[in-house]
This record gives structure tokens, C-alpha cells and sequence, in this order.
């Protein structure tokens, strides 16, 4: 890989920096105050081309690539990870599915207007007696005539409410286990697709995360993404893809809380002098920069590798794991740097710090990107 970047990487990284100072980071704080989703940022962020990066423009996309794509994801989430999880869901999750295993037909009623900026895009696996073991899920399709019929309920979706495109897994035949699982397309609006209760959480509160329900929800049979019984290698590879997304929102937030950092240790005067004089300040920040330009390497390198038509899924999860880490690490440090005031709402840390630690849990816990990374390792 080379570590240098094409004049559109760089003009596309300075127009969504100035993107993120000037439309996103403003409101960050009253957004998590208030757990308040702004759609509007979404419909600005589909004018500037940044709904459908990677996509070919007969899709609607910018014709980018992965790269560009995660480097967009870790601009919007160093001044908000909430902005930089509802595009990531929506690209990496959703619109790479549709792009990757759709049909032109699908592409072009689902995957243009993802892409455009028009629908909002989630993606559900978990439910309550599967979240890590994604294999265990109970919703079930059944084949009636033209439709399938869901029933069942999923858990943690993000975008769920907000979003127009639902990508759903569900088992159509429940005896073969992953075997049985297909992928569907289902539309907000659909009878029996009902909206549950929205979940209460630490951190990335202005991203909505929903319950779902299916009740003899009937979905038509074009809807079905893939072949029948292909939906959990769908899931698995569609979430290859997600971590490098989650990967770059890690690496985001804590660049967000390393430049917050040394803003304070140049202007916080301590003992005669700012703060960032005092060796314990200025070492800390150089261990905090030094973690971060390993994520980012690691980060870069699976988004490469998935532009180069390379296999990734080892590197997305090394990535993902080690990018999550370092932010939870990161934004303690800054807290620390930041003192009484890092532990109050007058600062961003705080809100960073809550906002990093879900990157070590969504995705794949960093447990299972443990077991990603092993089974690679050790298969014959
Ligand atoms: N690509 C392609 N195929 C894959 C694959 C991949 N990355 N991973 C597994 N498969 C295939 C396997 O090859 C296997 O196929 P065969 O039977 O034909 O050989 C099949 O899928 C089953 O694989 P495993 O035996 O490895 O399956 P498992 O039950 O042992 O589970 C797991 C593996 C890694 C633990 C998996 O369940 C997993 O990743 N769990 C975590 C789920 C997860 O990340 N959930 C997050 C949901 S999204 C979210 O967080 C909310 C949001 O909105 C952001």
C-alpha cells in the first residue's frame, strides 16, 4: 500500500472537514443532549455527493472508492460519532449489500436513491437471543405465492426509524441454521413492519438505535437479496466491510479528542505555563498521536485492500479492534489532560469518551473480532 493519497482523496477530505466544522459540529452537543436525530445533515450530506462514495454514478454514486469513503467517516466522527455511524450503516452495510448482491433491478430502485441521498438506509441482524452468535436468530420468512411472510423482532438497528431501506435477515428455513438465513430488502411502510421502542443509550445519542418487529410483515419475493439460504454469508461479508467503516469512526473520535487535547494543553496555563509544558501533559499526547497513526495505517490499509478487490475480512477486524481500542484509550487520556473540566459537558471529551466505547462493542464485539482474526490465522 502506498501512503500517499490522490488530489481527489485530499480535495474531498477538505471539503467534508470544512462539511463537519461548519454544519455538524456546532449542534454535536445539543444533538446528544436532546438523543436528536437531524435528518437535515443526512440531505446535505447526499447534495455534496457523500451518500453513495464508493458506487459507479450509473447508481448514483461519486465513483470513489472504499479509501475515500472511510477517510469521510473519520472526518464527520472527529467533531461527531453519531454523524459518522448513520453514514457508515448506511454505505458499508446497506448500499455495499444492494451493490454487491443485488439485482440491476434492485440497484437501481434501492441502491440510486441510497445513494443519491434520497433513503436512508439500516441494517438488522441482532435480536435478543442473538447478538454475537448471529447464527441463532429466530425471525423467520416463510414463502407464501409472491411474498414472504416475516415474523419476529430485531434489536439494536441503527438509523432503525429514520431510515426508508431496511436490509433484514431472517431464517427461511430454521432447521439449517446459518444455512437457513436469507437476506430481504423491506421498505419503511410495509404492513407489518412495525417501529419499537428506542433504546436509551451512553453514548452516540443523536444516532437513533431501534427495535424492530415483524407481524405477518409481507414482503415480495424481488425483494430477496441474494439466493435463498445465502443471507448469513451476506451478513458476514457485508460486516467485513462495516468494521472498516466502524474502524474509521473509531479513528475519528479519537482524533477528535487528540486535537481537543492539545488545543487545552496550549492554552490551560498550570504552575507559570500551559500545561502542555509539563512533560507527564506533552508525553501523554505523544502516546495518544502515536496510537492514532497506527489505527490509522491499520484503518487505511483494509479500506485499500477492499478498493483493490483484495480480501480484507482479517484486516477489517484487526483494523476494527485495534481502532476501537485505541479510541477508548484515547479519549480517557484526554479526559485526564482535561481534568474537572473534561468531566463536564462544557468540553467535548466527555461526549467523545462516551461516544468511542459502543465502537468496541457494534459490529462484532472486540471478542469476536478476536475469534475473526484467529480462525484466520489458525484454518489449515
Ligand atoms: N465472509 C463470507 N462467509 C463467511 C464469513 C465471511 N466473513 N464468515 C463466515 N462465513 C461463512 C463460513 O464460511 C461458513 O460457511 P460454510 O458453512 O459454507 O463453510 C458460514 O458462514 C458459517 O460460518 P461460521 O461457522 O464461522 O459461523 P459461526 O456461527 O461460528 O459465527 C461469528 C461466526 C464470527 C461468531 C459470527 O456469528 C459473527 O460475526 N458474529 C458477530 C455478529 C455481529 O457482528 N453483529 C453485529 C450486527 S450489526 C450491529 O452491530 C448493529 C448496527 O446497526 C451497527
Amino acid at each position: 500500500m502506498h501512503v500517499s493519497y490522490t488530489d481527489e482523496q485530499n480535495l474531498i477530505r477538505t471539503m467534508v472537514r470544512d462539511f463537519a466544522i461548519n454544519e455538524v459540529e456546532p449542534t454535536a452537543a445539543q444533538r446528544d443532549e436532546e438523543e436528536r436525530f437531524d435528518r437535515n445533515l443526512f440531505d446535505k450530506m447526499g447534495k455534496l455527493g457523500l451518500t453513495g462514495i464508493p458506487w459507479p454514478t450509473a447508481y448514483g454514486g461519486l465513483a470513489s472508492d472504499f479509501l475515500t469513503y472511510a477517510m469521510v467517516i473519520e472526518e464527520l466522527s472527529r467533531v461527531c460519532g453519531s454523524t459518522g455511524v448513520m453514514l457508515s450503516v448506511h454505505t458499508s452495510l446497506v448500499s455495499w449489500a444492494i451493490y454487491k448482491y443485488g439485482t440491476e433491478e434492485q440497484k437501481q430502485k434501492f441502491l440510486r436513491p441510497l445513494a443519491e441521498g434520497k433513503k436512508l438506509g439500516a441494517y438488522s441482524l441482532t435480536e435478543s437471543g442473538s447478538g454475537s452468535d448471529a447464527g441463532a436468530m429466530r425471525t423467520t420468512a416463510i414463502k407464501d405465492g409472491d411474498r414472504y411472510v416475516l415474523n419476529g423482532s430485531k434489536l439494536f438497528v441503527t438509523n432503525g426509524g429514520e431510515a426508508e431501506v431496511y436490509i433484514i435477515f431472517a431464517m427461511t428455513d430454521l432447521q439449517q441454521r446459518q444455512k437457513g438465513c436469507s437476506a430481504f430488502i423491506v421498505e419503511k411502510g410495509a404492513a407489518g413492519f412495525i417501529f419499537g421502542s428506542k433504546e436509551k443509550k451512553l453514548g452516540i445519542r443523536s444516532s437513533p438505535t431501534m427495535e424492530l418487529r415483524f407481524e405477518n410483515c409481507r414482503v415480495p419475493v424481488e425483494n430477496l437479496l441474494g439466493p435463498e439460504g445465502d443471507g448469513f454469508r451476506i451478513a458476514m461479508k457485508s460486516l467485513d466491510g462495516g468494521r472498516i467503516g466502524i474502524a474509521a469512526q473509531a479513528l475519528g473520535i479519537a482524533q477528535g479528542a487528540l486535537d481537543a487535547s492539545i488545543a487545552y494543553a496550549k492554552e490551560r496555563n498550570q504552575l507559570g505555563k500551559p500545561i502542555g509544558g509539563q512533560q507527564t501533559i506533552a508525553f501523554r499526547i505523544a502516546d495518544m498521536a502515536t496510537h492514532i497513526e497506527a489505527a490509522r495505517l491499520l484503518t487505511y490499509q483494509a479500506a485499500w485492500r477492499e478498493s483493490k478487490g483484495l480480501t480484507y475480512g482479517k484486516q477489517a477486524a484487526i483494523a476494527k479492534l485495534f481502532a476501537s481500542d485505541t479510541a477508548v484509550q484515547v479519549c480517557i487520556e484526554a479526559v485526564q489532560i482535561f481534568g474537572d473540566d473534561g468531566y463536564t459537558k462544557d468540553f467535548p471529551v466527555e461526549r467523545f469518551l462516551r461516544d468511542a466505547k459502543v465502537t468496541q462493542i457494534y459490529e462484532g464485539t472486540n471478542e469476536i473480532q478476536r475469534i475473526v482474526i484467529s480462525r484466520m490465522l489458525l484454518a489449515d
